[in-house]
């Protein structure tokens, strides 16, 4: 089978970036579904489905601001931090939650599970940009405070890839320059 070139993806795939001045609307229930279905497409060894997802929005928020401050509260944090830690979530109208849950495997590495799971997110992430959206992969902290790992359900084999923000970008968008790969590649 043979695909004619597709210039519109290869523009696409060529210029994404991240945003984190993210506001309403953010992709809908049939948008994240398709992002979901781009997500389990994510190369897998062993087909092993690592990748897990939580779909936060609206009074899920309010419940992952709410971890988050017990979390920091836990750790210590003074008031500036707290109040800073309470207003995270609220930095974009939905966030995915991506869990990978690895299995001992003769073949398949822990590693390569949680690898999967990575691609999954920006699997997502692309997704999002191609539907007119956008968003940021953040991670912080946190993905390894024990209370949020335990309100998460982690096992001590799972891991907490990451929070995907998404919506809407603010503001106009600042394409990124075109990036110097001389200093990252070599070849034999
Ligand atoms: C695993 C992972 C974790 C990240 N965690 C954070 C984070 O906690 N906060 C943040 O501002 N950016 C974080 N980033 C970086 C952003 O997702 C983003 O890549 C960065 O802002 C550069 O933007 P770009 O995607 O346009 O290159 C993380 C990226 C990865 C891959």
């Amino acid at each position: 089978m043979s695909f004619l070139v597709n210039q519109a993806a290869i523009d696409f795939l060529a210029s994404r970036y991240s945003c984190g001045k993210l506001t309403a609307p953010a992709p809908n229930e049939l948008e994240v579904s398709k992002m979901l279905t781009v997500a389990m497409r994510a190369p897998d060894h062993g087909g092993l489905k690592p990748a897990h997802f939580v779909v936060i929005k609206e009074q899920g928020l309010e419940r992952l601001s709410q971890l988050f401050v017990k979390a920091m509260t836990e750790e210590g944090a003074d008031d500036a931090k707290l109040a800073k830690t309470q207003k995270m979530p609220f930095r974009a109208p939905l966030i995915i939650a991506v869990l990978a849950k690895t299995v001992e495997h003769p073949k398949v590495p822990r590693l390569e599970q949680i690898q999967t799971a990575g691609c999954a997110t920006f699997s997502m992430q692309q997704m999002a940009v191609a539907m007119g959206y956008n968003g940021i992969w953040r991670t912080g902290n946190l993905v390894n405070s024990p209370i949020v790992r335990e309100a998460f359900e982690l096992t001590e084999d799972d891991e907490l890839v990451g929070f995907l923000y998404l919506g809407t970008e603010e503001g106009t968008g600042q394409c990124k320059k075109p990036p110097v790969i001389e200093r990252n590649v070599s070849y034999w």
